[in-house]
């Protein structure tokens, strides 16, 4: 497992934590429209985290070419759609380059300041030159706890919070859908602009913009 992230619940679990089965029966929530309208049409997609393909299905839907990447390969074993390696992000060194490298889920708020950087050194080296890299990140207001989150598919508790030097942040997760429920325990790590700036920096990459107010979809280019 990685360090601070843990699981438990029905089925497989990923080395962070998260449960397949929880990932196969999760909607999309407009991510793919979101993604789209910041790319060109046809674009050739890098998905870093694919998890079992939820956001990979509807990407190809609407006419992209998606290769994604997971290290766990009980999640790409998943995602029978479209071309899959299964690999670790900090690892995966293609002699190819993609229109867009998309890397959601907050793993960029790995509580660890090497691996982030090789996660984005990992965006940056599959970017095309003129290219976009997104990313999805956490903010500070996402983990306050105990709180619920209920919608029409899930209910999601969070408890359990507790604040830690670095602005790192642990939390316990519980998610209940069609009355089977997983709960993950996950380390974050919130970053300024001034250090998301920086470490973009450090792996050749320019912060451009956020594609919503509240600043958690994140778009970089290729310095
Ligand atoms: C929370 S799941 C989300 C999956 C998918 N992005 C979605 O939104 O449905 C996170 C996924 O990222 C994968 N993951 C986390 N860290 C990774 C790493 N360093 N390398 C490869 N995969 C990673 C996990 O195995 C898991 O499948």
């Amino acid at each position: 497992m990685r360090v601070g992230q843990s699981g438990t619940g029905p089925g497989a679990l990923t080395p962070d934590g998260s449960a397949v089965e929880l990932y196969e029966v999760t909607p999309v929530h407009g991510e793919d429209q979101l993604i789209n309208a910041a790319i060109e049409p046809g674009s050739s997609i890098l998905e870093l985290g694919c998890g079992t393909g939820r956001i990979t299905r509807p990407l190809l839907a609407l006419g992209h070419q998606v290769l994604a990447v997971d290290e766990s390969p009980d999640m790409v074993a998943r995602v029978t759609e479209t071309e899959t390696i299964c690999s670790s992000i900090g690892e995966l060194r293609l002699d190819r380059r993609f229109d867009l490298v998309l890397m959601m889920s907050y793993l960029i708020n790995v509580a660890d300041d090497e691996e982030r950087l090789r996660l984005l050194r990992t965006c940056a080296h599959h970017v095309r030159p003129g290219g976009t890299v997104l990313l999805q990140q956490q903010v500070p207001s996402m983990l306050r706890g105990p709180s619920v989150l209920e919608n029409e598919h899930r209910r999601m508790v969070v408890s359990d919070v507790e604040e830690l030097p670095g602005n790192r942040q642990a939390a316990t997760l519980t998610y209940t859908i069609g009355g089977r429920t997983w709960s993950q325990r996950i380390l974050t790590q919130n970053l300024s602009e001034e250090q998301l700036t920086s470490q973009l920096a450090a792996a050749g990459l320019t912060l451009t913009d956020y594609l919503t107010l509240d600043q958690t979809w994140v778009r970089a280019r290729p310095s």
